[in-house]
C-alpha cells in the first residue's frame, strides 16, 4: 500500500474491499461513483483477475465506466441488462434509517437510477459519513440548463416552507463555467444545514417543473458498510436489523494499489 494513504482513504478502501465480498458470480452490479466506489472497482477487478469471478457491471458515470474498462470489468448499460442484483456505490452522509445525501460527485441522477433498478443497495463509507439528520452536506438537486434561474428561484421559494436551518442554494461551477453533468444537465447545491423531512423534501423538490433529481435516497439503501482507517468495518442491515463487525487485513493488497502508483 502507497505509504501516504490517509487514514480517510484507507477506511473507504476497507469499507469497499469488506462490500466486495458481498458480490457473488454471475451478478450483474450497479458501479457507483466517487473515490469509494473507485477503490470498489479495483477490489471488485482483482476478484475479476485473481479468481475468475463472471460479473458484469452497469457503471454511474462516465469516470466508473472508464475506470472499469481500464480495469478489465466488463461493463453494459442499463439498457442491456435492465435489472441489477447489486449496487455498491459511497455516499456523501448517511443517517439511521440509511436514508442518504448523493451527488457530491455530480453522478446522482445516474446513480439514483441504477441502485432503485438493483435489488440491492450497499452503501460504503468512512465512519464520518454518519449524521443523526441529514444536511450538514450540501444537497445537489440536477436541474436542467434551460430557464435554469428560475428553476433555481422556484427551489428557494419551495425552501420557505420546508423544516431547514438554511435555505442558501448554488450553482455548482466547473472553474468559471457551469458544471455539466453526464446528462448535460446543471446542479445546483442546497445548503440546508439540517433537513427535519427528508422524504417530504425529495418528494417536493421533484414536483418543480426544470428539476431533474434530486439526491435525496430515500428508502433504497438496504447495508451500509462503515469503513475505519485502522482496517475495522462494521456492517450495518436496514432490513434485518443485524449488525456485524469485521476486519480487513491490509496485507496483499499490492495489486489493488499498483494502478495508483507510489
Ligand atoms: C457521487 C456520489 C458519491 O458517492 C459521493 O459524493 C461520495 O463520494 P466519495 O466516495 O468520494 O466520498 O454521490 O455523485
Amino acid at each position: 500500500m502507497p505509504a501516504e494513504l490517509s487514514p480517510i482513504d484507507k477506511a473507504k478502501f476497507v469499507a469497499a474491499r469488506r462490500a466486495t465480498a458481498f458480490v457473488e458470480d454471475g451478478m450483474k452490479l450497479g458501479l457507483g461513483t466517487g473515490s469509494t466506489a473507485a477503490w470498489m472497482v479495483r477490489c471488485l477487478a482483482e476478484r475479476v483477475r485473481d479468481e475468475g469471478l463472471r460479473v458484469v457491471g452497469v457503471p454511474t458515470s462516465s469516470r466508473t465506466a472508464d475506470l472499469a474498462r481500464q480495469l478489465g470489468v466488463p461493463v453494459a448499460s442499463l439498457d442491456e441488462v435492465k435489472w441489477l442484483d447489486l449496487t455498491i456505490d459511497g455516499a456523501d452522509e448517511f443517517d439511521r434509517d440509511l436514508n442518504l445525501i448523493k451527488g457530491g460527485g455530480a453522478a446522482l441522477l445516474q446513480e439514483k437510477i441504477v441502485a432503485t433498478a438493483s435489488d440491492r443497495m450497499i452503501v460504503i463509507a468512512d465512519a464520518a459519513k454518519e449524521v443523526t439528520q441529514l444536511g450538514a452536506f450540501p444537497l445537489p438537486v440536477e436541474i436542467i440548463p434551460f430557464g435554469w434561474q428560475t428553476t433555481k428561484a422556484l427551489v428557494e421559494e419551495t425552501l420557505v416552507s420546508l423544516d431547514v436551518l438554511n435555505r442558501e442554494v448554488s450553482l455548482r461551477m466547473n472553474g468559471d463555467r457551469p458544471l455539466i453533468t453526464d446528462e448535460a444537465n446543471y446542479i445546483i447545491d442546497l445548503h440546508l444545514k439540517r433537513i427535519a423531512n427528508p422524504r417530504q423534501m425529495a418528494l417536493v423538490l421533484n414536483q418543480i417543473p426544470g428539476v431533474v433529481e434530486n439526491g435525496l435516497f430515500i428508502d433504497i439503501c438496504d447495508i451500509v458498510v462503515i469503513g475505519h482507517g485502522d482496517g475495522r468495518v462494521e456492517v450495518r442491515d436496514i432490513t434485518t436489523g443485524e449488525v456485524a463487525e469485521d476486519r480487513v487485513i491490509f496485507a496483499d493488497t499490492d495489486n489493488i494499489f499498483a494502478d495508483l502508483g507510489d
